[in-house]
């Protein structure tokens, strides 16, 4: 039986059970039917310091774990809130459908991005830098320019495709929000480097394909991330990997392993998108197949403008100066044979992205660019 409710006059009721709080709701006009407890309440989750703490993908469970095929969420409910029937619609969402977007392990990308951000004011060893050859300087400080010019388009083009996905699909968004921050980090770093050996920004990219957008014109989400993550971000990783090669000293070393954990962390973004995409919507895998062949076309042919190796091009020629050590004949001409292996690489790393994503299949039946075959035996 319920205990007598009805509060003296300054006293606080005191309830003991849900059904006696509605009850006292009901009698005295108070609507607290909001207070209804969820599917989940009585299950406290445990954070394990071992595994990382509490996690994002550790607190998806019950109803809010349910990832709808189709959101028809445009007032920025959070995903498994209980919708309020007069919300205001705050968004106008394109990206509504999961496989626009989805991937498996959005929520743990993005709890390692937080883990491993760095800075580059402190994080970088500058005082280790001493001075160089004056070649050796310029080269450093066009190809700083190019990466510059580079995470500048990387953290502007993923932006966009934020406020454009719904609030359902939040793990995805968030990725894509740490994926800013760290591009921003990047470019801020490049820059740096130009400037803190007593250099400076030289010529900016002369490929209209970079700063016209062949990125940016995308009209689908997968559209772009097949350009900016598996094709830019992909090349780029490659050239990062090779940093100790074209580096002088253990700043240079630093500022190219950190961009590359950083890197391949987007690029990992990007092959489980198509990967999931490929698994769930297997009639858009031709939609997909005709990006790549566009990014094959940047591989082999320097299309694109993203690929500071592609050849003829002031970043190229940087490139040959850094890893054959001067700007005499020979050395470009040992730098040119590097600079060969970091584009083989480029091929190679390419092949087994696309492999994962589940589209290999390319490689078996002649679609792909006859050209990356011969990268890849070389
Ligand atoms: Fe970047
Ligand atoms: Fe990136």
């Amino acid at each position: 039986m319920a205990t007598e409710t009805r509060p003296e006059q300054g006293q606080a009721p005191v309830f003991t059970s849900f059904k006696e709080m509605m009850e006292y709701g009901k009698q005295n006009g108070y609507k607290m039917d909001w207070l209804q407890p969820r599917e989940t309440f009585g299950s406290r989750l445990d954070s394990d310091e071992a595994a990382g703490g509490l996690l994002l993908q550790d607190i998806d469970h019950g109803p809010f774990a349910q990832v709808p095929d189709w959101s028809d969420n445009m007032t920025g409910r959070p995903r498994g809130a209980l919708t309020r029937p007069n919300a205001p619609r705050v968004g106008n969402y394109s990206v509504r459908t999961k496989g626009d977007i989805w991937l498996k392990n959005a929520a743990q990308l993005y709890e390692e991005a937080v883990q491993r951000q760095w800075s580059s004011a402190v994080d970088v060893p500058w005082d280790e830098m001493e001075e160089l050859p004056e070649d050796i300087e310029r080269a450093e400080c066009q190809l700083a320019t190019f990466l510059t010019e580079v995470e500048f388009v990387a953290g502007d083009v993923p932006g966009k495709w934020i406020s454009e996905t719904t609030p359902d699909y939040y793990e995805p968004r968030m990725f894509l929000m740490s994926q800013i921050m760290d591009e921003a980090r990047h470019m801020d770093v490049f820059r740096k480097r130009a400037f803190a050996n007593g250099g400076g920004l030289m010529s900016q990219t002369t490929n209209v394909a970079l700063s016209g957008g062949a990125i940016d014109s995308a009209r689908d989400f997968t559209e772009m991330s097949a350009r900016l993550h598996i094709s830019g971000e992909g090349l780029v990783l490659s050239i990062f990997r090779m940093g100790e090669r074209m580096s002088y000293n253990d700043a240079e070393k630093a500022i190219y392993r950190l961009a590359a954990s950083d890197e391949s962390r987007h690029v990992a973004f990007g092959v489980m998108h198509l990967q999931y995409l490929a698994q769930t919507d297997p009639e858009r895998k031709e939609e997909i197949h005709s990006y790549l062949d566009e990014i094959e076309m940047g591989l082999v042919a320097g299309t694109g403008g993203q690929n500071p190796a592609a050849r003829g091009t002031p970043s190229n020629a940087a490139l040959a100066i850094l890893l054959g050590g001067g700007s005499d004949a020979q050395s470009i001409h040992e730098g040119n044979q590097i600079a060969l292996a970091v584009r083989q690489r480029q091929v190679k790393e390419y092949v087994q992205r696309v492999r994962v994503a589940g589209l290999g299949d390319r490689f078996e039946n002649g679609r792909a660019n006859a050209a990356l075959a011969a990268y890849v035996s070389a």
